[in-house]
């Protein structure tokens, strides 16, 4: 039975205080609505449809491919904003299955959805309730005496006695196309907020005698997100639950509280991660790797068995037995092939470090290419910017770079040279030669008690 999905996203989520759409705020490194469209994809719709209002253009830049956008110029509510969507979808036949959802609710698993669009043959729609301890501003369940739902009733049109009732309804549906298109049509705006409820079509549904069940949730899974506070209550959760897939698969997490992977990271068996460490993006850490305290990695990759600690990653690639950090700075195009070396204090932007090469502490290296096991003393600076353009620095195998080097780009050091300490190199080097460039050392004997001498007559003339 084909499944067709209305997202609704039109609203206007004032409570965030901030210029984004609602569903566009990000929480475990992806926009809430496509949490939401996450969760409904592996029941293979035919058609998505988002249905979109305010922050239209930016709501749309969100959507994947195959997921269409409906537009609602005006908010008249959920039954008005869920029949814009039925409109956008393509062909669409009486029995198909609709799911209308909301693009707030990022913590919906695809299991729970499964169950809903799960209709019985003779079953018309199924709704998500939630026993809610706190039930205010929600639509209450109704039920009659014998258990079946008789409707749902938003929270401002409620009398006193179902005030009290704390089945919510999650505002989640699957429902039988042609049936969802009839009783929309009998959906009027006459309710305490004067608009088109889609919660209406449940008491409609009842009323012509069609089968109408819930499915329960925990209130947590149909959370819908209005405040920054939910918001961060929401990638808590979404955190939990990614550290706990990971420690499932062998990944051993020192500290889950306090660790903040992306649900598109991936990281290998036997890998671990220390506390303060947060992966984003499209990184991945290798098995046998150790991880943190304090790395901040996005787009990286991080091979296996490397160690990278108090360390930030951008767009960087390091390979299998790396080290990095304490303290390294690796910004977009950094390359660290397998036992390469980024250590204390070191930045590295458009540089690769060849096999084992290593740059152990307090150097930049821009735009360079370090050959296999080349050795980079300490205080060693690319001086690749002139000041109008960036230039490219060489450096060949086994060269062995002389401690505060400045290599002055564009600038080539040959295969096993050696630059002597403090070297100010602005010419290329040849392979195997020494290239030395600083004054010749002064020393003047005896220099120490001349000074002493000097002092004590000063001070008697005084
Ligand atoms: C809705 C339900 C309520 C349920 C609650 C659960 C209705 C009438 N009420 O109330 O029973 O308990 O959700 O959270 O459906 N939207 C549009 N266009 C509109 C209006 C809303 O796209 O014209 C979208 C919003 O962006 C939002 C969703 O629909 O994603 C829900 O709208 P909202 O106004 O927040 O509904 P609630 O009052 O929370
Ligand atoms: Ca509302």
């Amino acid at each position: 039975m084909p499944t067709h999905v209305i997202i609704l996203a039109a609203g206007e989520g004032k409570r965030m205080s901030s210029d984004l759409p609602k569903v566009a705020h990000v929480a475990s490194g992806r926009p809430l609505l496509n949490h939401v469209i996450a969760a409904a994809a592996p029941l293979l719709p035919a058609n998505t449809v988002v249905v979109v209002g305010h922050g239209a253009d930016r709501v749309r830049s969100l959507l994947p491919d195959g997921v269409v956008d409906a537009l609602q110029a005006d908010q008249l509510g959920t039954g008005h904003a869920t029949r814009i969507g039925i409109d956008a979808l393509g062909a669409v036949d009486p029995d198909d299955i609709v799911l209308v959802l909301y693009g707030d609710t990022p913590l919906l698993g695809p299991e729970l959805l499964a169950d809903l669009a799960d209709l019985d043959d003779d079953e018309a729609a199924r709704l998500i309730s939630a026993d809610m301890e706190d039930p205010s501003g929600y639509g209450r369940v109704i039920r009659d005496e014998r258990g079946e739902i008789s409707g749902v009733v938003e929270d401002r049109d409620c009398t006193p006695e179902q005030r009290d009732i704390d089945e919510v309804n999650a505002g989640i549906y699957a429902i039988r196309a042609g049936r969802l298109t009839e009783t929309l049509k009998q959906v009027s705006n006459d309710n305490a907020q004067g608009e088109y409820y889609l919660t209406d079509v449940i008491g409609i549904l009842v009323a012509e005698g069609d089968k109408l069940t819930a499915v329960k949730a925990s209130p947590q899974e149909v959370m819908g997100i209005n405040s920054q506070d939910q918001l961060a209550l929401a990638r808590k959760e979404l955190q939990r639950r990614t550290t706990q897939r990971l420690m499932e698969s062998g990944v051993e997490i020192i500290d889950p509280d306090h660790t903040y992977i992306d649900e598109s990271v991936t990281v290998g068996p036997g890998a671990r991660i220390y506390p303060g460490t947060h992966l984003e993006g499209a990184t991945s850490v290798g098995a046998g790797s150790r991880v943190g305290p304090d790395v901040f990695a996005v787009d990286s990759t991080i091979g296996e068995s490397s160690t990278v600690w108090y360390a930030v990653l951008r767009s960087a690639v390091v390979g299998d037995e790396c080290e990095v950090g304490p303290y390294a700075s690796l910004r977009p195009g950094t390359v660290l092939q397998r036992g390469a070396k980024a250590g204390t204090f070191v930045e590295t932007k458009n540089t690769t470090l060849g096999e084992g090469a290593k740059a152990p502490h307090l150097t930049y290296l821009g735009d360079a290419t370090v050959g296999a096991r080349a050795n980079i003393g300490a205080g060693t600076i690319t001086c690749n910017y002139d000041g109008f353009d960036k230039h490219p620095t060489e450096i060949g195998e086994d060269a062995f770079i002389g401690s505060d080097t400045m290599l002055v780009a564009p600038v080539k050091v040959g295969d096993r040279a050696i630059t002597g300490a403090g070297s100010v190199i602005t010419s290329d080097v040849a392979d195997d030669a020494l290239a030395v460039e600083r004054s010749g050392q002064k020393e003047i004997p005896g220099y120490a008690q001349r000074r002493e001498a000097r002092k004590a007559a000063e001070s008697a003339e005084d």
